[in-house]
């Protein structure tokens, strides 16, 4: 008999789920068009969904076109001081759904500078989350994806971590830091969702004779999970959806035990769908 056995921690974070949730929520509390700034997030069955219930993704630039009233959400990588200012003096209707997570680093970049701390922050300078954080501390901080700095050490910091980065790079960049620094001040900012999902990832794919690896081929920690599963088990196949595991030839699915695991922004009603097909087949 084949078995369908679920990772234990798969798709949807806690931040991610709670904005989309909010998303869903808002529009039916208003009932009319809702702004999100940016993608609420990279699925584009979770994006089509969203558009079927009227809610938009808008850019930065277009916020001017937008009226008094107008109800923005905010998602879960949050945004600057400034942006959230600005958007609030247009005197819309702001849904702030940044992740509580993100809203703690993004309060210690604030009150850390104003104690008089350099802040650093570990992680990708373009990505919106340290963009995000940066305009907390005035965007003075010092940013370091890999702990080398150009830049002179300042002799008292305050070292913060974009949520998704790696403890290795944690551990450096706070190595780098005890050379020059004097005083060095350190929160460990890292969420757990992604090694957590990585880490169910790695002993599911050991135990099954094929993985399912549900998520946006786009999607980059869909497709960590799929390099982490494909080491262990090679009948490891990274799907977007149902649709896509439909071409696939049967024989494949024949396998006695099959594993699933989807990315972080892989919504459950896709992975309940697949899950479905497989115990009809
Ligand atoms: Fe929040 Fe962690 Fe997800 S910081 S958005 S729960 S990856």
């Amino acid at each position: 008999m084949k078995e369908i056995i679920l990772a234990k921690n798969a798709g949807f974070c806690f931040g991610v789920k709670r904005a989309v949730e909010q998303a869903l929520k808002t529009q039916e509390e208003y009932n009319k068009k809702i702004y999100t700034l940016g993608p609420l997030i990279h699925n584009s069955d979770v994006v089509k969904m969203l558009e079927n219930n009227n809610i938009f993704s808008i850019d930065i630039k277009e916020i001017e076109t937008l009226n008094e009233g107008d109800v923005i959400l905010i998602r879960s990588h949050g945004v600057s001081k400034n942006v959230f200012e600005k958007l609030t003096s247009k005197k819309l209707n702001v849904i702030n759904a940044t992740c509580p997570y993100v809203s703690k680093i993004q309060n210690k970049a604030e009150k850390y500078k104003a104690l008089g701390y350099n802040i650093v922050i570990l992680g990708d300078e373009k990505h919106p989350e340290v963009i995000g954080i940066n305009g907390w501390c005035d965007n003075t901080a010092l940013i370091t994806k890999d702990g080398k700095f150009l830049d002179n050490i300042p002799t008292k910091v305050c070292v913060l971590s974009q949520t998704t980065e790696k403890i290795e790079n944690f551990q450096k960049t706070l190595s780098s830091l005890s050379l020059k620094a004097r005083e060095i001040l350190a929160f460990n900012t890292i969420c757990s969702a992604t090694s957590v999902r990585q880490d169910s990832a790695n002993t599911l794919s050991k135990a099954v004779d094929a993985m399912l690896i549900i998520g946006g081929k786009n999607s980059s920690n869909t497709t960590k999970l799929y390099q982490i599963c494909k080491k262990n088990c090679e009948s490891s196949y990274h799907i977007e959806n149902l649709q896509e595991l439909k071409t696939f030839n049967k024989s494949i699915l024949q396998n006695k035990k099959i594993g699933i695991t989807a990315g972080a922004s892989t919504p459950s009603f896709i992975i309940e769908e697949v899950i479905n097909y497989l115990n009809e087949l």
